[in-house]
């Protein structure tokens, strides 16, 4: 045989999609197909953003979910499936407590019950038909899912967060987005230092040294001694003489994210996988330890939201966005080149990834035992025989 023909039997082709959860064999390709496990509460949108009487449609890893809240207030979460047809229910109209599917008029309970057919049943007995609901809630002016398991759900918390109640909450900045791409970069992002370069503009943080990276069951911890919010609008309004700016403390508390410089400047990152490429992200920034610039003064709590007005315009989403623009790259560059080698330098980064992969390798273990209706598919994707129609 000559060397070319061994050369070319040696030859494997690339395949031109990552590999799923299932078929990855390194720890990079199973955290970018891993998901989230839905047995926690996720932010899926603004309380603001769905008004009496409206439908919001999301997604939790695939599953359409339609947010409906009712003319009295109520607010539900369903399958964003019609029973009938299969229409999305978030082209629907609410009346009352109920959703009316678009197309034969089929009325929906918040529970998922149809419990009116607005056309002639042909002599037969009202069907008993159901779609499934997902228990949902609001905290901190935000609509939380429970996608998973909803005989768990009250016994997973919401974030606690003191700070944002009482007679003087503190200053609160929020920002979301919809980015192209995998949760798992997005966690990365958030808590991985070391890309200073990206916001040079901005210098929310620079000169980064990880000083304690520790997996501790279902948390990542880590803290930086690094110097915080020096950038042009920032470093004028944080008071140095009560804050303590020189390091930061993280953790990827699953699924959640969060930071405190100082005991003063903290942040909540919420994020929702809605499939594998897609995530939005909540961010909920407060601060305790604001001073009118040029003075030692604090700032007057009437003049806090427009502060945090500007804040969010000239300095926080300017940055963000820089941090969408990345990550979105990082997911196209991971679907083109998925079977190059990296390089990864950051060592909390594989315990982010590490607890990711965990946790839905725990989520698979429990959802292949769950006793489930037949004909609903496993988080892995094999479909147990067909729904019954019940
Ligand atoms: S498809 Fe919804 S009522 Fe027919
Ligand atoms: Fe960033």
């Amino acid at each position: 045989m000559s060397s070319d023909a061994r050369r070319t039997r040696t030859v494997r082709p690339i395949p031109d999609r990552p590999p799923s959860f299932a078929e990855a064999r390194t720890k990079r390709a199973k955290v970018r197909a891993a998901g989230m496990d839905p047995d926690y509460w996720y932010a899926a949108a603004y309380s603001s953003e769905l008004p009496r009487g409206r439908t919001l449609a999301t997604r939790f890893w695939g599953q359409p979910i339609v947010l409906f809240r009712g003319t009295d207030g109520s607010l539900h979460a369903l399958e964003d499936r019609c029973a009938h047809r299969q229409l999305s229910l978030s082209g629907g109209e609410v009346n009352g407590c109920h959703l009316t599917c678009t197309y034969h008029g089929w009325t929906y309970d918040g529970d998922g019950n149809v419990v009116h057919y607005a056309h002639d049943l042909f002599g037969r007995a009202r069907p008993e038909v159901k779609v499934p609901s997902h228990p949902v809630t609001t905290r901190h002016g935000l609509i939380w899912i429970f996608p998973g398991d909803p005989a768990l759900a009250d016994t997973r918390p919401i974030p606690d967060i003191p700070e944002l109640s009482g007679s003087r909450p503190w200053a609160r900045l929020d920002a979301s987005y919809t980015w192209q791409a995998h949760h798992s970069m997005i966690i990365d992002n958030v808590s991985d230092f070391t890309h200073a370069y990206l916001h040079r503009r901005y210098r929310p943080f620079w000169d980064a040294k990880l000083t304690r990276h520790e997996l501790i069951e279902d948390r990542v911890e880590l803290s930086y001694d690094t110097f915080i919010g020096g950038g042009r609008f920032t470093s004028r309004f944080v008071d140095r003489r009560r804050v303590d700016t020189t390091s930061i403390e993280l953790a990827f508390d699953y699924p959640y994210q969060r930071s405190d410089t100082g005991g003063s400047i903290k942040h909540w990152c919420f994020v929702l996988p809605m499939d594998r490429r897609t995530s939005r992200v909540f961010f909920l920034f407060y601060f305790d330890a604001l001073k009118i610039p040029g003075t030692r003064r604090p700032v007057p709590h009437w003049l806090m939201p427009h502060l945090m007005r500007a804040a969010g315009a000239l300095a926080v989403r300017p940055l963000l966005r820089e941090d969408g623009h990345a990550v979105e790259s990082e997911q196209l560059g991971y679907e083109r080149h998925h079977a190059a080698p990296i390089v990864e330098l950051n060592p909390a980064v594989g315990l982010f990834q590490e607890l990711t992969i965990r946790k839905w390798e725990e989520f698979l273990d429990r959802d292949r035992a769950r006793p489930r209706p037949s004909g609903i598919a496993s988080a892995d994707g094999r479909v147990l025989p067909p729904f019954r129609g019940g």
